[in-house]
């Protein structure tokens, strides 16, 4: 029987996470965690303890997807999401849907049918016929940052997990960069953003375009699975990322359990739970290079 692990991310950023934004990064990964990690700790699948996750990390308008996309240059919010069973290898996502409250649960569903990647308005009238919420994610810090015409990296988010049969699962969700021309797809919905297979699961974060560019998840998945060792593969990549400045993180995890939160940027916002001991989490936060 495995340990069940559960991480999370908020993305990645090119400035140090500080004071009072630090606190309100802690909170709510630590409140997130104490929900979601439950599920594995009372024998929950890891997919459904990284869709549960990533459902409450959209939920929360301090990061980047579902309830605080960022909005794109026609006015318009667009999200994406896909999540990974690792034991089936399957991948199902939602590439640019709007109004849907949580894009996660959109991909879950997606896991079930025969066309399992869906786009735009086919997978908005597929969201309503499943009778999946749907709410404005336009929230003033977003309208904001438009009126600035601001572009981004951070604030996507994601999880992986291990259950305690050793099945792996990955999931990550985004509001996309921010002032991007409609149409752009981001690394979320593809297996460069986000894949598992029975040896690992990734989910990434930062610039979607580059994190393409690399088949991130994908290949350092392959490599572990080609019995590189999770930190070996992992560090390899980020040097290599780092060498083309390239602007990307990523949380993973192995099917021994071991896991990695590497970045080329200045922070990556995640946290773990590992164990539940008289109802406490060991919870660990850590914001890169502060
Ligand atoms: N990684 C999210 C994006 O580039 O949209």
């Amino acid at each position: 029987m495995a340990r069940p692990i559960l991480l999370i991310h908020g993305g990645a950023g090119s400035r140090s996470v500080q004071g009072e934004k630090y606190f309100a990064y802690r909170e709510s990964l630590q409140r997130i965690l104490a929900k979601a990690y439950p599920l594995l700790h009372r024998g929950g699948s890891a997919l459904k303890a990284v869709a549960r996750a990533v459902e409450l990390l959209e939920d929360d308008p301090l990061y980047n997807a579902g309830r605080g996309s960022k909005i794109q240059k026609d006015g318009q919010i667009r999200m994406s999401a896909s999540i990974m069973d690792g034991d089936r290898r399957a991948f199902a996502g939602c590439v640019n849907v709007e109004g849907v409250k949580n894009p996660i649960r959109l991909a879950e569903k997606l896991l079930k049918e025969e066309d399992r990647v869906l786009a735009g308005e086919g997978a908005r009238q597929f969201a309503k016929k499943l009778g999946l919420p749907f709410a404005s994610p336009f929230t003033p810090r977003a309208r904001a940052d438009f009126t600035a015409k601001k572009s981004g990296k951070t604030g996507t988010v994601g999880a992986v997990a291990i259950d305690s049969r050793g099945r792996l699962a990955a999931a990550t969700s985004t509001g996309g960069r921010g002032f991007e021309f409609p149409g752009r797809v981001s690394d979320s919905p593809t297996v460069a953003g986000n894949f598992a297979n029975a040896h690992c699961a990734l989910s990434a974060t930062g610039v979607g375009e580059e994190i393409v560019d690399f088949a991130l998840a994908a290949t350092l998945c392959a490599q572990v699975a080609g019995g590189k060792s999770l930190t070996k593969a992992s560090r390899g990549i980020q040097k290599e990322a780092e060498k083309a400045h390239a602007s990307f993180g990523w949380i993973a995890i192995d099917f021994r359990g071991q896991v990695v939160a590497d970045t080329t940027t200045e922070t990556l916002i995640w946290a773990s739970a590992a164990t539940i001991e008289k109802n406490r989490h060991s919870f660990f936060l850590e914001s890169k290079n502060t």
